[in-house]
């Protein structure tokens, strides 16, 4: 039996993993559950699947966590510090799928002391990917990429072609989210709900905002720069609007391995919660003879600017990366929460990454990681007042800045 924690377990992400977990009862011993605030979900998780501990992020949830676990030997903890002692509980394999910088922590935490880390929270490799990955190394656990592109990628990619230079591009692609077709001006005034309604994917709000705006595979650019080591000149994104393929590794003799599966997200779960062995999916699988057609598109930088921003940054350095990162969890908050209109979440990015960023040290430290996260926040917000004031929607300042 494998030990199993999942951070962020009620969420799109978590959710999967308990149904490949579901599907192959006696073969994970689930221990640890955590949520930020969905009480009613985690309680429910940890009854079905005896897990040992769940965990509240939010402090106040306590005494309702306890209530909806009473006449259970499941412990119950709260609060982002209980969050990080219960990552650190050795695991045969932990998932972090917390959303955004929120998870950076914790995830630290899990890789300290797990003997694997599935990895889909991909903000904290955007922006402290050398700190995670040092993290990893010292203290000897494996990083398995879950997010489905990544995931593709490591099944396609050979270590030594690597080393000997003979890899030469990692193709990401992307579904091109709900605005593929869509024009600019059209774009620009598209409604949380469009935003939301990716034709492929069934995923959490944030990232579903990233899908849209593309965001998502600009983020996803640097993951694949961090995870596997590769420049960003040598990272391409190609639109394939029927998700099948996931990704593509380019060899230098001509052969590109591609991983294929459907759109949906139980298969890269599965691979990672039983590698190294396979285990089965409880998902949807790809029917070939069913496909009836492939089609590949270059990404539009015009209507789409995200990507560019996503290399330029990449290229930058790393506080470059926290900026970009920190802007866009912000402006996409400000978007779901109606305050900012769907066409400034970049423009609001940008603006962030044109201001002076603060260096950082060679070998930055997590304190300083998250100090300059903090302060392109609060510069977000500013801007986000700003932009506000134009559309005069003043009366939502003081949500914007709290
Ligand atoms: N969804 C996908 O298909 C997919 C694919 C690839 C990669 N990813 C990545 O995986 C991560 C999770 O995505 P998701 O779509 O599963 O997100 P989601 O559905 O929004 O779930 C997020 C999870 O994190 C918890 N959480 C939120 N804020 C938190 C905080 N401040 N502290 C602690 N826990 C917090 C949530 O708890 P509550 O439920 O209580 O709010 C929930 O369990 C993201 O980084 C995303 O980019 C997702």
């Amino acid at each position: 039996m494998k030990t199993l924690t999942i951070l962020g377990s009620t969420g799109s992400i978590g959710q999967c993993a308990l149904d490949v977990v579901r599907a192959h009862p006696g073969r994970f011993q689930v221990k640890i559950l955590t949520a930020h605030e969905n009480v009613a979900r985690l309680a429910a998780q940890a009854r079905e699947f005896d897990a040992s501990k769940a965990v509240i992020g939010r402090d106040g949830l306590l005494e309702d966590l306890k209530a909806a676990l009473s006449e259970t030997d499941i412990e119950c903890a709260a609060g982002e510090q209980a969050l990080i002692e219960a990552a650190s509980q050795p695991s045969d394999i932990c998932v972090a799928a917390i959303v955004g910088m929120a998870g950076l922590r914790p995830m630290l935490s899990a890789i300290r002391n797990s003997r694997c880390v599935a990895i889909a929270n991909k903000e904290p490799l955007v922006s402290a990917g050398p700190l995670v990955l040092k993290t990893a190394r010292e203290s000897g656990c494996t990083l398995l990429p879950l997010d489905s592109e990544h995931n593709a990628v490591f099944q396609g990619f050979d270590p030594r072609a690597h080393k000997s230079g003979s890899i030469n591009r990692l193709i990401l692609t992307a579904s091109g989210g709900p605005f593929r077709t869509w024009s600019l001006e059209k774009i620009s005034s598209a409604t949380v709900e469009q935003a939301l309604a990716h034709p492929n994917w069934s995923m959490g709000k944030k990232i579903s905002v990233d899908s849209a705006t593309m965001m998502n595979k600009g983020l996803e650019i640097i993951e694949a720069a961090r995870l596997f080591n590769m420049p960003g000149k040598k990272i391409d994104v190609l639109i394939h609007p029927q998700s099948f393929i996931h990704a593509m590794v380019e060899y230098s003799d001509g052969s590109i391995l591609a991983q294929l599966g459907a759109p949906d997200m139980r298969t890269p779960i599965a691979h990672v919660l039983g590698w190294p062995d396979r285990i089965a999916t409880p998902g949807r699988r790809l029917d070939l003879p069913d496909f009836v057609r492939m089609d590949f598109e270059l990404p539009d930088d015009t209507r789409f600017p995200a990507l560019r921003l996503a290399y330029d940054s990449l290229e930058a350095g790393l506080p470059a990366c926290i900026a970009l990162n920190a802007a866009n969890e912000v402006a996409v908050e400000s978007f779901l929460d109606r305050h900012l209109p769907f066409g400034s979440i970049i423009p609001c990015v940008r603006e962030c990454l044109e201001e002076d960023i603060a260096a950082l040290s060679a070998d930055p430290s997590l304190e300083e990681i998250l100090s300059l996260d903090l302060d392109i926040r609060a510069r977000a917000r500013h801007i986000i007042l700003r932009c506000s004031d134009k559309h005069s929607i003043s009366d939502k300042k003081a949500a914007i800045l709290s």
